[in-house]
């Protein structure tokens, strides 16, 4: 009886009373995005498991621990979304996006599922805004890409996240880096956990970002990817660096991060804050030119990112940061008795044909308690239809906050009359 008033493990609410924080990061994402030339893809909430174990990796934890996976009733293996990259390239495989103009650039919001330990920051269901640009190799793709997000968190006055990049190189200069890897965790070998034992000969890598406490203190010491990209990775590193510089970006070199997914290559980026949990990563992305091909497309460079937004709206509270103001009721038209509510109810959907936000009783309630209620949901107007006022052809239109009263016609252009009255007092 009581799991069932109760929201599952992990997940969270999004209330009426919030909801105008989400509607302000989703309209600065989605408008900065814009602003790029990326246009908005949606594509379904479950794929098939192979998806993501082909694209997000075999040896991530997201895949081995951490995805929601089940059989449908025909026996296929589904798994709700654990993050939006693969799926995007699949719908833009599938759908023959890539044989468009190039680069094709896409956004995208979606719910993620991920079976992790829930802690603050770190939910079992969430959202993520995402960006994916594909068929663009040059390193000022990644310096734009990197001041998208700077945009978008400049737009929402959030000052207090940093930038930290990396590059994990391409699949070259990555074998001879897992070479060291391997002959480092070596000597730990015992100690290791054993999703890490297996993982040592597969991808060593993984072991560089498990949650386990004991593998997570012998990565403090490891090799670093840096000390062994090869030449073309170098330059094109040192050009994305030297192009943030050009576009006063600031950032530190971070050479731990290597991204929890495994389709990443060259550039990694994450924003991070100490305001979002234990977690402390609010937008992670990077350069993934080997999924296309992996996932069944033709061979075509990527490069995307994905914020969080519930860890996003964290920091902002944490910051105090401004939201667009909440939606509110514009007019509350009450009827003294039921002929004159009904004559309301004609009233208030003129005004709704120019976008107010109009009520009128819909509960048969006195007048006293419509008046109440007009207060509860902070009315800005109010009006009282009586017999008097539908004979006359005229109402008072009361400003709530100030008590001010202005005589309207409530006969041919109402809406209109007071749509102009409306607009003047803004
Ligand atoms: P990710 O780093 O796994 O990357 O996730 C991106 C963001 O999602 C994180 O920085 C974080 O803000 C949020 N996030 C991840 N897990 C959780 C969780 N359990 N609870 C709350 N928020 C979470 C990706 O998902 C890549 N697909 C990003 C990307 C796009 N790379 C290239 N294109």
């Amino acid at each position: 009886m009581e799991l069932i008033t109760k929201a599952p493990k992990g997940t969270v609410d999004k209330l009426p009373s919030e909801i105008n924080k989400w509607h302000t990061v989703e309209e600065v994402a989605a408008k900065v995005a814009e602003t790029y030339g990326c246009r908005e893809i949606r594509t379904p909430t479950f794929e098939h498991t192979e998806l993501f174990q082909r694209g997000v990796g075999g040896t991530t934890d997201v895949v081995q621990k951490e995805m929601y996976t089940f059989n449908d009733k025909k026996g296929r293996s589904i798994t709700l979304k654990p993050e939006g990259t693969a799926g995007v390239v699949r719908a833009a495989i599938e759908n023959g996006l890539l044989n468009e103009a190039l680069p094709q650039k896409l956004y995208y919001f979606t719910s993620c599922f991920r079976y992790e330990a829930p802690q603050s920051g770190r939910l079992r269901e969430f959202r993520q805004f995402g960006v994916e640009i594909f068929g663009a190799d040059s390193p000022i793709c990644d310096a734009e890409t990197i001041c998208m997000v700077n945009d978008i968190f400049r737009f929402l006055e959030l000052d207090n996240v940093s930038l930290e990049i990396n590059s994990i190189g391409c699949p070259e200069c990555r074998a001879k880096y897992h070479e060291a890897l391997k002959a480092y965790y070596e000597q730990y070998k015992d100690q290791l956990c054993d999703t890490c034992k297996e993982r040592l000969e597969r991808n060593p890598m993984r072991l560089l970002d498990c949650k386990s406490e004991i593998c997570h203190g012998f990565a403090e010491n490891a090799p670093i990817i840096l000390d062994y990209l090869c030449d073309n990775c170098e330059t094109h590193f040192e050009t994305v660096k030297s192009t943030l510089d050009k576009m006063h970006i600031k950032y530190t070199v971070n050479p731990r991060i290597v991204r929890g997914l495994d389709y990443y290559t060259n550039t990694v980026f994450e924003f991070v804050s100490d305001s979002c949990g234990a977690q402390g990563t609010v937008c992670g992305g990077g350069r993934y030119n080997g999924l296309v091909e992996e996932i069944g497309g033709k061979p075509l460079s990527g490069f995307g990112f994905a914020m969080g937004l519930e860890r996003l709206l964290m920091v902002m509270d944490a910051q105090n940061c401004a939201y667009s103001p909440a939606k509110q009721c514009d007019l509350y038209i009450a009827g003294t008795d039921p002929t004159s509510s009904a004559y309301a109810a004609t009233l208030v959907r003129q005004l709704r044909q120019y976008g107010f936000w109009a009520e009128c009783d819909i509960v048969g309630r006195s007048l006293k308690a419509q008046m109440k209620y007009a207060d509860k949901i902070n009315a800005r107007f109010s009006m009282v239809l009586g017999e008097n006022e539908i004979n006359s052809g005229s109402a008072e239109l009361k400003n709530m906050k100030t008590g001010e009263k202005l005589t309207v016609s409530i006969g041919d252009n109402f809406a209109e009359k007071v749509n102009s009255i409306l607009m003047d007092i803004e």
